[in-house]
């Protein structure tokens, strides 16, 4: 069975009651049951984590080495600042989609830039929730039989 790990960094906990203007009110659970909803409609399953801590992402990252056929990460702040994470997605052979909520791009300019995105498949943005579904709809095109 193909398998999908959905990956959040720190203070996605809080979405919904996070700044709900930039993040909007769809909590992380209502995110993680409507993805994994679309995968196992398309046999797949799916595998959530939220970490607030940089090391337990590294460790997630690594874990998914052989496990998943793709993860689908929102690093959120790390994003900006985490050489660490970077090369916990250069050290595996798990193709990693990055995404993010808001359109970091037309944000403070410390969010223009990130350190991951040169190592991943490619980065969804501004697209909210959407952009996870997205992402695995991405997935599940790509590794379509036949
Ligand atoms: C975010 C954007 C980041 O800049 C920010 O630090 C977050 C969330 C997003 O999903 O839009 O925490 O990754």
């Amino acid at each position: 069975m193909n398998r999908l790990l959905l990956l959040n960094g720190p203070n996605l906990n809080r979405l919904g009651i996070r700044e709900p203007s930039i993040y909007g009110t769809e909590t992380l659970k209502d995110v993680e049951s409507s993805l994994r909803m679309l995968l196992e409609s398309h046999g797949w399953q799916l595998d959530a984590y939220q970490s607030n801590h940089e090391g337990e992402l590294i460790d997630s990252l690594h874990g998914a080495e052989g496990k998943y056929d793709g993860v689908i990460f929102n690093p959120a702040a790390y994003t900006h600042t985490s050489v660490a994470l970077r090369d916990a997605i250069s050290s595996i052979s798990v193709p990693v989609i990055e995404v993010h909520l808001s359109n970091v791009h037309a944000r403070e300019e410390f969010r223009h830039t990130s350190m991951l995105a040169p190592v991943c498949r490619g980065q969804i943005v501004g697209l909210g929730t959407t952009g996870y579904r997205i992402a695995a709809l991405t997935f599940l095109e790509e590794n379509k039989k036949g």
